[in-house]
């Protein structure tokens, strides 16, 4: 099989997770890197033995020797860097989240459909093991129809700093950073119903708490304490045929500790995802919780990647349609702009 020749934009804190995965898929050549910080990249680039370093992604996207390119920057840029790259025939597998905002959803969605080109979204919880294991039960039936499903990712101190807390290169706080896993999670495994009403709630109460020196928490690789993005956001989500999804998320709660808990409920059964896969049915007038025995009952952060990456891999070099494409990018950001946009209304917003 063809090795697919890769750029890897943004050796920031996350990249690493990128490059390992590549770096363990023998179908793959790290083949060239980007960064603003010429030195990150520099040091990425002797670390994975990659032969050319750019400090400008225009330059990087023109190298005809690449196939395909991994967009792990801020989100204000991912926009521009994958129409960049599709624009220039390259394959796109952009982080999470899609963009800022709805309407650049909608422009990737259009530079994706005048280019062949493969374009997945980075939404590394739906390429957990675990994952693979629940929708198979699903698409079997064990759980009929889902009608309810709920999230929380509580963190009591983890603002990040720098961009992640900057609005107008994130787009927003711990709800477009770590609400968007759990959100296109969950939507996912409910068959990906279209929204119909959004009822939304962000609080800025506690800031970003630097004088908390006690606890550390992940951080952007340029961090500083700025901080104009809510610490809080809950939302209530009903979709067009009848099921809805709860959702709660902080960067910083007055919370006990850390609270991760996603679930879903169908009218055959249900299952516990976060922390641990647990499948929960009902036979011979007995309700039973099964867990299913497999290496990674919970969400692991290597596996995630490495199944994401060869997925991604895989998809390039057979033309296999991505798990997390354009379609589905676009209307998870619709979901969280509504959300957005209902907090700062006051008010429900409903779609046709
Ligand atoms: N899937 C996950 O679990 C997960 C986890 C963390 C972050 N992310 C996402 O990954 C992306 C990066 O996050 P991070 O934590 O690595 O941030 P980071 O700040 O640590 O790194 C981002 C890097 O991108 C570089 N950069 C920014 N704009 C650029 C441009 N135009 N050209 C070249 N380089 C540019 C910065 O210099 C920086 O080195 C974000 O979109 C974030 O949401 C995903």
């Amino acid at each position: 099989m063809k090795r697919l020749k890769i750029g890897v934009i943004g050796a920031g804190s996350l990249s690493e997770a990128h490059f390992e995965a590549y770096k363990n898929n023998p179908n793959v050549e790290l083949t060239a890197v980007c960064d603003l910080v010429e030195e990150r990249a520099v040091a990425k680039a002797e670390k994975y033995k990659i032969a050319n370093v750019y400090t400008d992604y225009r330059e990087m996207v023109k190298n005809p020797e690449l196939d395909a390119i991994s967009v792990v920057t801020w989100n204000n840029t991912h926009k521009e860097i994958s129409i960049a790259a599709l624009d220039s025939g390259k394959h796109v597998l952009c982080e999470k989240p899609l963009c800022m905002n709805y309407e650049e959803a909608l422009e990737i969605k259009a530079a994706t459909e005048r280019t062949d080109k493969q374009f997945m979204i980075g939404y590394v919880r739906r390429h957990a093991s675990s994952i693979a294991i629940l929708k198979e039960f699903i698409e079997k039936g064990s759980l009929g129809e889902i009608y309810y499903a709920k999230a929380s990712n509580l963190r009591r101190l983890g603002n990040p700093g720098g961009w992640f807390s900057d609005k107008s290169r994130s787009g927003g706080g711990p709800l477009i950073d770590i609400g968007v896993h759990v959100l296109d999670l969950l939507w996912y495994l409910m068959g990906r119903p279209k929204v119909k009403t959004v009822s939304a709630n962000t609080y800025s109460k506690l800031g970003n708490r630097t004088n908390i020196q006690t606890l550390s928490f992940y951080k952007a690789a340029d961090y500083s304490p700025e901080n104009n993005v809510e610490d809080l956001a809950n939302a209530l989500i009903r979709f067009q045929n009848g099921a809805s999804l709860m959702v709660d998320v902080s960067f910083t709660l007055h919370a006990k500790q850390d609270q991760s808990s996603a679930v879903i409920f169908g009218d055959k059964g249900g299952a516990e995802i976060d922390p641990a896969l647990v499948l929960v049915h009902e036979e011979n007038n007995t309700i039973l919780n099964s867990t299913p025995q497999i290496d990674h009952p919970g969400f692991n952060f290597s596996d995630g990647f490495q199944n994401e990456i060869n997925h991604f891999v895989n998809c390039c070099l057979t033309g296999e349609q991505p798990i997390g494409g354009i379609d589905d990018g676009v209307e998870m950001m619709k979901i969280l702009t509504a959300i957005y946009e209902s907090a700062a209304k006051k008010q429900e917003i409903v779609f046709d």
